[in-house]
């Protein structure tokens, strides 16, 4: 593969103190990008950081759960980088819980850090000329369970499904701005997030899972190829689409 597709491109990467985001941001990096990777412990962060190709990446603390922490974000970013490339936001949260054990503050919760952080990172992007106007990228994390239903997981698919809805609406009213907005829905990927659900689940249901994926299980760097694809010049007439990166998941 050449090592130069995102020569010189400045990317924001959320979640990136673990699992997918760190990984994009690794293989990101070796591609030439200088990266802002954004969480909320900056330890992890800095652990990323210093896996990274070059001196000029910088960790940067955000709950992207709140706009204003996101329009902060945004600010510092460009005054340390310039204009932004793309914006990688795979920085989200999964809780499994059946309707009886459900609370509101879960579904509040889990819609503030999977989707209204979506909506307002495409605001702050837009903004101020923020990003760069020769073409731009914005990625969103959804996930097969957007569209393949599970039990227990009711308010992480409907975030998952929202995000579909939302990036198609902005890359419609984005092209205008040569910013290009495209969802990546993985299957299961081996992460902490993923391990998390595995010790909630019986060794049946594990293996029910685990049979859907036709190719097994995913690994980070899985997703993080089609990130990169979407990030880079290779995608430039791709925008509203949504890649399914799952092992086969969703074709049955
Ligand atoms: N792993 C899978 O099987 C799978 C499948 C489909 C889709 N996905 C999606 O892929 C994305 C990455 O998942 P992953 O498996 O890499 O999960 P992970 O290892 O649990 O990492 C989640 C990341 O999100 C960040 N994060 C969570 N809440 C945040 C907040 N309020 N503000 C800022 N950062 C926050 C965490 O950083 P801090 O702790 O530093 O805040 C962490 O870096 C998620 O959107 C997930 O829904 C994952």
């Amino acid at each position: 593969m050449a090592n130069d597709l995102l020569k010189n491109k400045n990317v924001i990467v959320t979640g990136a103190s673990s699992g997918i985001g760190r990984v994009v941001a690794q293989v990101f990096s070796r591609q030439g990008a200088r990266i802002i990777a954004v969480g909320r412990d900056l330890e992890r962060l800095d652990q990323t950081v210093s896996s990274l190709v070059g001196t000029d990446n910088l960790s940067i603390v955000c709950d992207v759960s709140k706009p204003t922490e996101i329009e902060n974000l945004f600010q510092k970013a460009c005054d340390f980088i310039g204009q932004i490339d793309s914006v990688v936001h795979c920085a989200g949260i999964q809780k499994t819980l059946p309707l009886q054990a459900l609370k509101e503050s879960d579904f509040d919760e889990i819609f503030d850090t999977n989707v209204k952080s979506a909506q307002f990172i495409a605001k702050s992007f837009r903004k101020n000329s923020r990003y760069n106007k020769d073409g731009s990228s914005l990625i969103f994390l959804s996930s097969v369970a957007s569209i393949c239903g599970e039990p227990a997981i009711s308010a992480y698919s409907a975030s998952k499904s929202a995000l579909l809805g939302l990036s198609r609406s902005i890359a419609s009213e984005l092209a205008r701005n040569n910013i290009r907005v495209n969802c990546i829905s993985p299957g299961v990927v081996i992460t902490e997030m993923a391990e998390k659900l595995f010790s909630q689940l019986t060794s049946e249901q594990y293996q029910l899972i685990k049979n859907k994926h036709m190719l097994g299980f995913g690994k980070p760097e899985d997703v993080a190829n089609a990130a990169l694809y979407l990030a880079s010049d290779l995608a430039i007439w791709v925008t509203g689409s949504t890649l399914y990166v799952d092992g086969g998941y969703s074709a049955q």
